[in-house]
């Protein structure tokens, strides 16, 4: 590992760019390798087994381009696998993922209290939050609502308008996240919405986004590490497993500027 290599970044598609943007604007020095693969997106609804699959293919592609770290920018592949592409990568990179950072912060400040979390039914099914919230033992009332349809709803536009309010709100009116006092967003294209949940809850409700934390661990790690970028900076490069002009449109929306995609098939 060198702290002049590049920083892997992967999610199912484009969503993860909101995670990738964090990096960023906390790291600007350092080169990032991002890849959505837009191939096999949406994770939210596939087996465990298979997002396994895509996300080792994907980790062989981002230590070949000789990432000191990978950063899983996707809860659904954070909570199916996370555990297989650390030991699979093992000391060739350092592995990160978008849960760890949250579970920390819920456990340190909503101890007793309740918190709710909405993500993809991959996410919210695997009891990963539930679990590794409830081993911190700080006696956090935690429940999870899956909310499938958000994910396509963002990407296709429709956020901060009159669609989505009654989409999220609808959502937000489920048992399962009755009077919670903090919301965890457990989905990379959520934070494109925390405004406008925001506003649902008239701000009563912290609403939790962890790209900026995801961000902030990550260049706490790297530094104590020594692997923070001092010399000169390459170009990012943004990488998907399937190309189209939507794809490429899209990524304004999550990343605040266009990106030039390149085809990169996991699969010939
Ligand atoms: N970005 C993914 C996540 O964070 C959601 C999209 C998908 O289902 O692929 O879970």
């Amino acid at each position: 590992m060198e702290s002049s290599s590049p920083i892997g970044i992967f999610d199912s598609g484009i969503g993860g760019l909101t995670v990738a943007r964090a990096v960023k604007d906390l790291m600007p020095n350092e080169q990032l390798i991002y890849f959505g693969d837009t191939a096999h997106l949406p994770y939210g609804d596939k087996s465990t087994a298979s997002i396994q699959a895509y996300a080792v293919k994907i980790a062989d592609v981002l230590l070949k381009a000789r990432c000191k770290a990978i950063l899983i920018a996707c809860n659904s592949a954070s909570t199916a696998a996370f555990e297989l592409v650390k030991a699979y990568v093992a000391s060739r990179a350092k592995v990160f993922d978008v849960i760890e950072p949250v579970v920390e912060y819920v456990s340190e400040y909503y101890g007793g209290q309740k918190v709710g979390l909405i993500g993809t039914k991959q996410t919210v099914n695997s009891g990963v939050y539930r679990q590794k919230i409830e081993a911190l033992n700080k006696g956090v009332q935690f429940s999870a609502l899956a909310t499938p349809l958000l994910a396509p709803m963002i990407e296709e536009g429709f956020h901060n308008n009159q669609i989505s309010q009654v989409i999220v709100q609808n959502y937000l009116e489920e048992v399962e996240l009755k009077d919670v006092d903090a919301l965890i967003l457990g989905c990379t294209h959520y934070p494109l919405i925390k405004s406008q949940i925001e506003s649902i809850y008239n701000g009563k409700v912290e609403v939790i986004d962890s790209s900026e934390m995801v961000a902030k661990a990550t260049y706490a790690s790297l530094e104590a590490l020594g692997l923070l970028n001092k010399g000169e900076k390459l170009k990012d490069r943004f990488l998907v497993s399937d190309y189209t002009p939507s794809f490429e449109n899209t990524t304004k929306l999550f990343f605040g500027k266009e990106v030039n995609l390149e085809k990169y098939p996991l699969w010939e």
